[in-house]
Formats: structure tokens, sequence, C-alpha cells
């Protein structure tokens, strides 16, 4: 707070101090331009009265010397503003002109949904801005069509890293994934993503109303569909009890006006109306009330049935409940197994996770 005011207070002393100096230069320029009008009056009148020149000759000198200095000053104006102009166009070319290394639409787009068996092959992946740095290193991991896996690691082991990847928000360095053995870079990016539910960490709402953001991605849909997910993901409840329109009350900029649970619960009901074969869950790290959190857990499990499941787990009842565990540590799955399997190996890595309590109970 204190450095704040501190920058604050700069910022206010350079303006006082630009607008003395611009109220100076303007008082110089005002003064000296009528000083040199009362000057050329002053010379203009004496030629007068010794009838060198004619008043007439006086004031057109005076009023083409006017004209003149005014487009000349304008000029000055002029150029200033195109330079200004030109170089905020220049931003936008710029950012109009960038080719983005993945395509946004273009590719193999079958006509039917995809089966759903997904696999990483030999994948490093390092984020653009730190390319030395890789998070993702030499990681292998199949999963089978209809199953669930629960991706555990430490925070910043790069699970959410992971889910980016299966999205194509960026592409590996190296290596492969697959959707139905073929590479996702193939697929148009809009169908693949078209197919992939997601509710991340912290769900991304609009400012719009709480139907618009569950019906966000589906063009056509009927106020019962909408009526249904909400029920399924426990959302109906507190969208028609709490919120003062129902389903029009607006959520405000990206949703501040609802709670974590609540926002959740949400983007729950918006991945169950897309209706996708496969589902990425990247669990919120924040604690939940038991309430909240039981009623996420159901909803979740909903959304699961039938579908292909890789969750971000942070928490023991979704760990439990998951076909597979798959633990990540150093860029690689290092153990993948049931959770009884992997809490029965001796010194087995998942079993320390849990000792240490990374996980929320
Ligand atoms: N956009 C980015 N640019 C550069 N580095 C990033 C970016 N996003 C994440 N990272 C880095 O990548 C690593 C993995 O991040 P990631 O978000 O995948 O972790 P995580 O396993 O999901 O952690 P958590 O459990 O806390 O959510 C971190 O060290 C992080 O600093
Ligand atoms: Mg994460």
């Amino acid at each position: 707070m204190f450095q704040y005011g501190e920058k604050m207070h700069e910022v206010l002393k350079l303006s006082v101090k630009e607008s003395l100096m611009r109220g100076l230069f303007f008082a110089m320029t005002g003064f000296a331009g009528n000083f040199i009008i009362i000057s050329v009056l002053y010379s203009g009148g004496l030629l007068v009265s010794e009838q060198a020149i004619s008043v007439g000759e006086l004031s057109s000198f005076l009023l083409y010397a006017a004209y003149t200095g005014v487009s000349i000053g304008g000029l000055s104006t002029f150029y200033s503003d195109i330079n200004r102009g030109l170089g905020a166009s220049s931003r936008i070319w710029e950012i109009i002109d960038r080719k983005p290394s993945i395509p946004i639409s273009g590719g193999l787009k079958p006509l039917t949904g995809p089966k759903g068996d997904i696999s990483f092959q030999n994948i490093v992946f390092s984020y653009p801005n730190r390319p030395d740095a890789p998070i993702i290193n030499g990681l292998n991991l199949e999963i089978p069509s209809g199953q669930r896996y629960a991706l555990v690691g430490h925070s910043g082991s790069g699970k959410s890293t992971l889910g980016h990847l299966l999205l194509r928000l960026y592409d590996p360095q190296n290596g492969q994934i697959c959707l139905d053995k073929t590479d996702i870079k193939i697929y148009d990016p809009v169908w693949l993503h078209s197919h992939i539910g997601v509710v991340s960490q912290e769900p991304i709402l609009f400012s719009g109303t709480v139907r618009e953001n569950i019906a966000y991605g589906r063009e056509q849909f009927t106020e019962n569909e909408i009526i249904d997910v909400a029920k399924e993901a426990n959302a109906y409840d507190f969208i028609v009890n709490k919120f003062p329109d129902g389903f029009n009350t607006v959520v405000g900029e990206r949703g501040v006006l609802l709670s974590g649970g609540q926002k959740q619960r949400i983007a729950i009901s918006r991945a169950l109306l897309k209706n996708p074969k496969i589902l990425l869950l990247d669990e919120a790290t924040s604690a939940l009330d038991a309430e909240s959190e039981k009623l996420i857990q159901e909803a979740l499990q909903r959304l699961s049935k039938g579908r292909t499941v890789l969750t971000i787990a942070h928490r023991l009842s979704t760990i439990k409940n998951a076909d597979k565990l798959a633990v990540l540590f150093n860029g690689k799955i290092v153990e993948l197994d049931s959770y009884d399997a992997l809490m029965s190996i001796e010194n087995g890595l998942f079993k320390k996770l849990n000792k240490n309590q990374i996980l929320t109970s």
C-alpha cells in the first residue's frame, strides 16, 4: 500500500510538472503571437501615417499573415497527429499479421464422435517463454476409452500443463498425443474442442447471465435442456432459490458475483450440455465447505458416466473413485495403478504424497 502511494505521488508530481510546462509554453506562444500583431499594427500604423501604404494594404497584410501563421501552426499538429496514428496502427497491424503456430481451424473432421482412446507418447514440453525448462519430459500415458484416470503430483509438477497439451493449446516439442490412434494435430481444432469437456481449476465465466454461461459453446438448446443439466450439476437449487433473477441473473465480470463452488457447478452444467466423449477436470485446490464439496463430487460422478475422464485430482474422494491413478513426477508418469495397489507399494511415491497430505481429504 505504501509503495503504491509512493508511485501515485510520483505520477502526481510528474503531471503537475507537465501542466506547469504546458501552461508556460502556451502562455509564451500566446504572448509572442499577440506581441507580433501589436508590433505589426504599430509599425504598419506609422507607415500608413507616412502614407507609404494604405489602410487596405495594412489590413490585407495582417489578414494574410494571420492565415499563414494559423495554417503553419495547424501543419505542426497535423504532423504529430499522423505520427501518433501511425504508431498506434503499427501495433494493431503487428497483432493482425501474427500467424498462430497452432491453426484455429482446418484439418480432419470425422463425421462421428471419437471413441475416446487417449495416448501420450514420449511427450517433451517446455513453455515457449522458458524453453530450457522442460515441464514434461518423456511422458507416456494411455487412457482407454470409458476409463476414469486421476492425475496426481506436487503443485507445479505439470498436471494442468498436460491438460493444456491435450486441448492442443500448446504443441509438445517432442512426442505425440493421439486420440483414437490418430495424432491430435491431424484433427480440426474446433472438432477436437467440441468433443472435450473442460471443468478447469478456476472456471472462466463471462459477464452475461447464468443461462448464457451454461449454454456457452452451444448454438441451439432448449430451456428444458438447460434446466436438466443444471439439476444434474446440483446447480439448479442455488440458481432458482438464491439468485434474484434465476437463470437470467447476471454473473458479473468473470463471475465475480458467484462463489467458487457455484462457479464450478455452472462450469459442470456447461460441460454436461456439451455432452463430450472426453472430460478434462482440473480440481480446484482451494478448499470448499463440506456441503458444496459433496454436491460437486456428486455432480462430477454423474458427469463422468460413459466418458473417458482425466481428472487432475487434489481430493482423496476423487482419487479413490478413479479407475487408475497416474503419479506425475519430474515430468514423467512414475506410478500407474489403482489406489489400493499404489498404497501397498513400500516407499511408493504416491504413498509418500498421500502421507504428506498434498491431497485434501
Ligand atoms: N503459461 C506458462 N508459461 C510459463 N510457465 C508456466 C506457464 N504455466 C505454467 N508454467 C509453469 O509450469 C509448471 C507446471 O505448472 P502447472 O500449472 O502445470 O502445475 P500443476 O501441476 O497444475 O500445479 P497445481 O497443482 O498447483 O495446479 C510450473 O512450474 C509453472 O510455473
Ligand atoms: Mg494446476
